[in-house]
């Protein structure tokens, strides 16, 4: 397999799927994996045409095993540190991206697979699959955000439960504690995500990046300056064609017809 097998991009109209692609290795990060996966991510990132971003693993065992444990034995403790610098660089680019981003986990998420789920703004996880930060069975700890991220979403109480004791969670608890947004059936992740993405793509797409970056820009702001930040996002869509469009379609009673402009 070639480095731009490991990760793939396939563009569906405005919409790019990535693909973790090493199913044999259930889809665990590499180095080369990770270099692959921040290339593409560039790319997105500067990518106008693309609205939304769906992530996800090929094969149906895993989403992603989490860092690749075998190629981590034959690092030295300083390329382990350059690792976890790579792993982490790549989970702050996906965050980053300005498209909504949305983790569809058609199996098992470990570790680092967790931590990109985490790093993702919506997951879908197949309800047969587990998922887990598990770095502490290890002896080491998450390192790719997921220390930081998980208790933000869930609450510190939980994320020290689920870190410290290094639970793999059922679907359906992952999915009660809001740790994933919506389980798929068995198989079904796939085109369960496809659903989710089709709904973004109802909304304008100026709007879901603007929304986005209100969120995620307030989120360490006091209130006071969270608002401010709030109203400079809005501002960025008020002379947009999509906003006039959906007005219009409005008054007209049909759907509205979003260009991105
Ligand atoms: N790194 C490297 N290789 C991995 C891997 C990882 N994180 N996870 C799985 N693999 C490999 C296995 O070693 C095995 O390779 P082999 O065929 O050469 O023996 C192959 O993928 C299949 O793994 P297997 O465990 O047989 O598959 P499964 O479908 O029964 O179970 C998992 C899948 C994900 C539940 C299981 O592999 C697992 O628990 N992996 C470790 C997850 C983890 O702890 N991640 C945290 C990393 S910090």
């Amino acid at each position: 397999m070639t480095d731009r097998e490991l990760v793939l991009l396939e563009r569906d109209g405005p919409v790019a799927w990535l693909t973790l692609n090493r199913p044999e290795a259930r889809n665990a990060l590499s180095l080369p994996t990770l270099l692959r996966l921040r290339v593409l991510l560039a790319e997105l990132r500067r990518a106008d045409d693309v609205w939304v971003v769906a992530l996800t693993g090929a094969g149906d065992k895993a989403f992603c095993a989490g860092a690749d444990l075998k190629e981590r034995r034959g690092l030295s403790e300083d390329q382990v540190r350059q690792f976890v610098q790579q792993i982490r660089g790549t989970m702050d680019d996906l965050a980053a991206l300005p498209q909504p981003t949305v983790a569809v986990m058609n199996g098992h998420a470990f570790g680092g697979g967790c931590e990109m789920a985490l790093a993702c703004d919506l997951r879908v996880l197949d309800r047969g699959a587990m998922i887990g930060l598990t770095e502490t069975s290890l002896a080491i700890i998450p390192g790719a955000g997921g220390c930081v991220r998980l208790p933000r979403l869930i609450g510190s109480a939980k994320a020290k439960e689920l870190i410290l004791m290094a639970r793999r969670l059922e679907a359906r608890e992952a999915e009660q504690l809001g740790l994933v947004n919506f389980l798929a059936p068995p198989g079904g992740a796939r085109s369960l995500g496809q659903e989710i993405v089709s709904a973004l793509l109802r909304n304008g797409p100026l709007a879901l990046r603007a929304a986005k970056a209100a969120i995620d820009g307030s989120l360490d702001l006091p209130v006071a300056s969270a608002l401010e930040h709030e109203f400079a996002c809005y501002q960025r869509i008020l002379p947009t064609e999509d906003r006039l469009e959906a007005l219009a379609a409005f008054g007209e009673k049909r759907p509205a017809r979003f260009r991105g402009r």
